[in-house]
């Protein structure tokens, strides 16, 4: 006979280990308003960024992953060589193949790990939270590093002010541990995708449709190219949908989060999606001033320094959420 389903998986995938890197050299608005026709006052009030930062030449993609992956290890107090499964979510890889994961695991010398790339863009961190969450909660995997890392710097087309004022790169990590089914952990997350909307955000060169082996129809197709108000509106909805489904589904309410942090994509969207789900703002986390659009990355460096300001403690319930291209949108409610 077989056995009945558990209600409650028998473990929990518990944070135990955070960091995040980003280059050192920045780029602020005031530079960006020597090479596009915009302006500080342009950018602050309809982004709120203010800084980004910038990939040197030969700092790539892999080699912002192994830094935070290194902080966050550390913490942990976990070897590379006893790390099980290495995750990174990015949409700026080292190569077409192999993985940028395969040479973050070599920097590290995770001999162990079986390792690979997520590609979910901007919800990236959100979708390989929930895979982890799948492998440990399962018992399959003692732990796992998770990293999303991007250098969107070497994507973007500076001199279309529509969208080189967004982005900018770096790099977060978390370490995820077994732990029992009683303490804290990921509790729950939700993943969706709409494949319709792929226009709104996309970078098209050197995939298949547009092969290495033939001109480029148009050579902007090398960077990425934005419907910044699509996506806009589409952004707002999806979150305060996900966020309410969410809570509802882990029967929680606002008062029980104690800090949502979003994928920092513009303050405005973030603020009117927060408006709309009456978070008040004293729980919402903003970061984007200091590093623009971060893509897959932004999720891991906003955690890593709002703990790190102390704006969240061990026991805190929190809820990260992403919206991003594909479309793909999610989140996972953590008790950290
Ligand atoms: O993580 C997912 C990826 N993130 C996104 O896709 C971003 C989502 N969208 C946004 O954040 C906003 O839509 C933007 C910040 C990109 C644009 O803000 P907006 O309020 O939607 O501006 P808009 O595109 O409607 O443009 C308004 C005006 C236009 O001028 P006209 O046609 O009204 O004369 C633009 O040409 O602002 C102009 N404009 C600029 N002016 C100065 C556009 N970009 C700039 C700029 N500086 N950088």
């Amino acid at each position: 006979m077989s056995k009945p389903i558990s209600e409650k998986p028998p473990y929990r995938a518990v944070i135990t280990g955070y960091g995040s890197f980003a280059p050192e050299k920045t780029l602020t608005n005031e530079e960006l308003a020597k090479i596009v026709d915009t302006s500080d006052e342009w950018i602050t009030t309809r982004t709120g960024i203010k800084v980004r930062h910038i990939a040197a030449e030969d700092e790539s993609t892999a080699f912002l992953a192994t830094e935070a992956a290194k902080i966050a290890l550390a913490q942990a107090n976990l070897n590379a060589a006893d790390v099980e499964l290495i995750i990174v979510a990015t949409i700026t890889p080292e190569m077409v193949f192999p993985s940028t994961a395969s040479f973050v695991q070599r920097s590290l010398g995770a001999k162990h790990a079986w390792v690979f790339d997520l590609e979910a863009a901007c919800s990236g961190f959100i979708f390989g939270l929930s895979v982890v969450q799948q492998f440990i909660e399962s018992g399959r995997h003692k732990n796992a590093l998770l990293i999303g890392a991007e250098t969107l710097s070497k994507i973007t087309d500076w001199a279309d002010r529509k969208s080189c004022i967004l982005f900018g790169d770096g790099a977060g990590a978390i370490v995820l541990e077994r732990g029992d089914n009683k303490g804290s952990g990921v509790i729950y997350s939700t993943m969706h995708s709409d494949g319709d909307c792929w226009e709104a955000l996309n970078c098209q060169a050197y995939g298949s449709r547009h092969p290495a082996n033939k001109p480029l129809d148009d050579p902007k197709k090398t960077y990425m190219q934005i419907n910044g108000r699509q996506v806009y509106q589409q952004a707002i909805r999806r979150i305060v949908e996900t966020v309410t489904n969410c809570l509802e589904h882990c029967n929680l309410t606002i008062d029980d989060i104690s800090m949502m942090i979003s994928h920092q994509m513009n303050a405005r969207i973030i603020e009117s999606a927060s408006k709309r789900l009456n978070m008040p703002s004293e729980k919402v986390f903003v970061n984007i001033g200091d590093y623009g659009n971060t893509s897959a990355a932004s999720v891991p460096i906003a955690f890593d320094e709002c703990v790190r300001n102390g704006k969240i403690k061990r026991g805190d319930i929190i809820i990260l959420v992403a919206f991003g291209a594909g479309l793909t949108w999610g989140a996972n409610i953590i008790e950290f």
